[in-house]
């Protein structure tokens, strides 16, 4: 055994060697397959990064073409899929429905290309699940609601689509800026738990679909992807107690119980600016116009900044932004963690198309600290 040594959490713990992104702190910059992120989110659009974190490069014009062909081709989930979110219990999680549908999508795979990891064939289930997300994330959150489907358009562009699916009508330019550009922060960011957790899963040979369940699964805990709902959560719990002047109070009192301000801190970033947050925070006073409580949540957004960085010393993650302009964008809460696990399906494809492709084993060892050389009576004790 190499060495052993123990680290909480892995904090700190290189876990494998990839192509894909890099979080470098020294020079506070968000490497994916050789670009800026946020170069990238300022200049290109969402099929054109997705392209690059799965492919490895940028796409030529024909071939970002039929990428978005592909995407638009597949959009649409099988009707049973309409009948899944249908029986399920309006109680239901909207991440939980996303769950449960990638699971069920798998049961529609040719079962030959399932079991299949070869790199191609991971790329065809890869770009599936990429183009059918949205239409799992919107639909399933509308059956829980009792609102009416809304099937995906694919005479519609990608992002366009979607906004269409979350809204029922085609999305203003502005709006769809926006949504495009916070998709592109969300779509790739190094070892994530989540991210972490879909390559432990393929690292068994199992198959995509159940790596991206893993990943499901993890990204709903409020500690990773759910700190986006829980963010704009605070801040609206902050307007109804008052508003902008009571910001301040009450993220003291909140510190003072030694509570966790949900939007803040970082496992790598630490004590630095999430690239991610620097960049989409200029978009809050853009959108504040669209929902009526635009401009006190912008203002609450400041105080509670400035309180967490002179308090704390802790920057915003980019969920907490990413909170707020999804409010400001009139998207329904429970979609927020959905919608960041739809963008991060294109990470998530490219990391389980690296694990198959040089795989080894996840299996860490332990420190015992648990009880030694016990014996058992020498009959059973239950009766079995
Ligand atoms: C995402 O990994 C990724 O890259 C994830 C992500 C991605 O793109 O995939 O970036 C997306 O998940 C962003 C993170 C979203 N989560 C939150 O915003 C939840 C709130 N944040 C924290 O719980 C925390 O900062 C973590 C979970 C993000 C990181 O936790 P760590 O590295 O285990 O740090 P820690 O819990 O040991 O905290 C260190 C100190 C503690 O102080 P002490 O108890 O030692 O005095 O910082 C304090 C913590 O109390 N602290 C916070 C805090 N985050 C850390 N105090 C108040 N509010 C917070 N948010």
């Amino acid at each position: 055994m190499t060495s052993e040594t123990f680290s909480p959490g892995l904090d700190g713990v290189i876990a494998t060697d990839t192509k894909i992104s890099l979080l470098d702190t020294d020079v506070e910059m968000i490497i994916v397959r050789g670009y800026d992120l946020i170069e990238l989110a300022q200049n290109l659009n969402y099929t054109d990064v997705a392209y690059l974190v799965i492919y490895g490069r940028l796409p030529t014009e024909a071939q970002g073409r039929e990428f978005c062909e592909t995407l638009a081709e597949q959009a649409e989930i099988p009707d049973e899929l309409y009948r899944l979110f249908e029986l399920m219990p309006k109680s239901t999680v909207a991440m939980d429905a996303l769950r449960t549908g990638i699971s069920f999508l798998a049961g529609f795979e040719d079962p030959d290309l399932l079991n299949d990891n070869s790199h191609e064939a991971n790329l065809k289930k890869g770009l599936k699940l990429l183009a059918q997300v949205p239409a799992l994330a919107v639909n399933s959150y509308r059956a829980l609601n009792d609102m009416p489907f809304v099937r995906p358009d694919q005479s519609l562009g990608y992002m366009e689509n979607f906004m269409y699916m979350l809204r029922g009508e085609k999305p203003d330019a502005v709006s769809l800026d926006a949504f495009d550009r916070i998709h592109m922060c969300y779509i790739e960011h190094e070892m994530p738990n989540s991210t972490f957790a879909a390559r432990v899963i393929a690292s068994t040979l199992a198959d995509m679909y159940g790596a991206m369940v893993g990943a499901v699964a993890s990204l709903k805990g409020r500690l990773h992807g759910g700190a986006n709902e829980a963010a704009i959560e605070f801040l609206l719990d902050i307007l109804k107690e008052g508003g902008p002047p009571r910001a301040e109070a009450y993220v003291m009192e909140k510190l003072e119980a030694r509570a966790r301000i949900m939007g803040f801190g970082h496992r790598v970033y630490m004590k630095k600016y999430d690239p991610r947050a620097k960049f989409l925070m200029e978009y809050i006073p853009r959108l504040a116009d669209r929902v009526p409580d635009g401009e006190e949540l912008a203002s609450i957004y400041n105080t509670v900044e400035q309180v967490m960085f002179r308090e704390k010393a802790l920057y915003p993650n980019t969920d907490f932004p990413i909170g707020l302009l999804y409010y400001e964008l009139g998207i329904p809460i429970p979609l927020y963690t959905p919608i960041f696990l739809a963008s991060r399906t294109a990470g998530n494809v490219a990391h389980v198309l690296e694990q198959h492709d040089d795989n080894r084993l996840f299996r860490p060892r332990v420190i015992y600290s648990g009880a030694r050389d016990l014996h058992p009576p020498d009959k059973a004790i239950s009766p079995g």
